[in-house]
């Protein structure tokens, strides 16, 4: 049998707290086969559409976004946690499924109607990638698609992106 992303992917139990199963995707990352699949197939449904920018959810989006953006050709730009980007930024308070948190983008990173490509490791609930949206829309461009290596269908997330119009692309749930 071949070998997927999945197969790559490491499960941690009661990480960061008791009840959570956590995904671990550092396995995937440091495998060269593993990581190149799945920047290949993140990227595979939005190869032929015209995109400005990548944009990266902190911090496992950095990795995953910066490799896409560079096979893609296009910038990256990162949706940061609250204080650590240096410029004017704009704000959006956001919902875990193990707490609460803003992120930030800089107000001069995205440009009314650029076209935007959304990247992440895992889409849970859906609030950290929700707030990147805004984020983004905020800034007048528009979201193309939101790429996951992970979708975990029982928190909702797919269902939440979608009500807001969004293609949803994930490589396993
Ligand atoms: C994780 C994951 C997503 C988010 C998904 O990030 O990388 O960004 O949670 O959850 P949601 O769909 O319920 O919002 P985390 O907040 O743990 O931050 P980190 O990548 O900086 O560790
Ligand atoms: N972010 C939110 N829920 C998560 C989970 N179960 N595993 C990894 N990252 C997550």
């Amino acid at each position: 049998m071949s070998v997927s992303v999945r197969d790559y992917i490491r499960t941690i139990v009661d990480f960061p707290k008791d009840g959570i199963l956590f995904r671990d995707v550092t396995t995937l990352f440091a495998d060269a086969r593993g990581f190149r699949m799945a920047v290949d197939q993140l990227l595979h449904p939005y190869a032929g559409q015209r995109i400005d920018k990548v944009v990266g959810l902190e911090a496992r989006g950095f990795i995953l976004g910066g490799a896409v953006a560079h096979q893609l050709g296009t910038g990256f730009v990162p949706v940061r946690k609250k204080g650590k980007l240096p410029g004017t930024t704009i704000a959006q308070d956001y919902t875990l499924e193990y707490g609460e948190a803003v992120v930030e983008v800089h107000d001069d990173a995205l440009a009314p109607g650029q076209r935007v490509l959304l990247v992440d490791d895992l889409l849970a609930t859906g609030g950290t990638a929700e707030a990147g949206i805004r984020l983004i829309e905020r800034l007048g461009a528009e979201v193309v698609g939101c790429a996951f290596v992970v979708d975990l269908p029982d928190l909702g997330g797919r269902k939440r992106l979608e009500a807001l119009g969004m293609d949803v692309h994930a490589l396993c749930d």
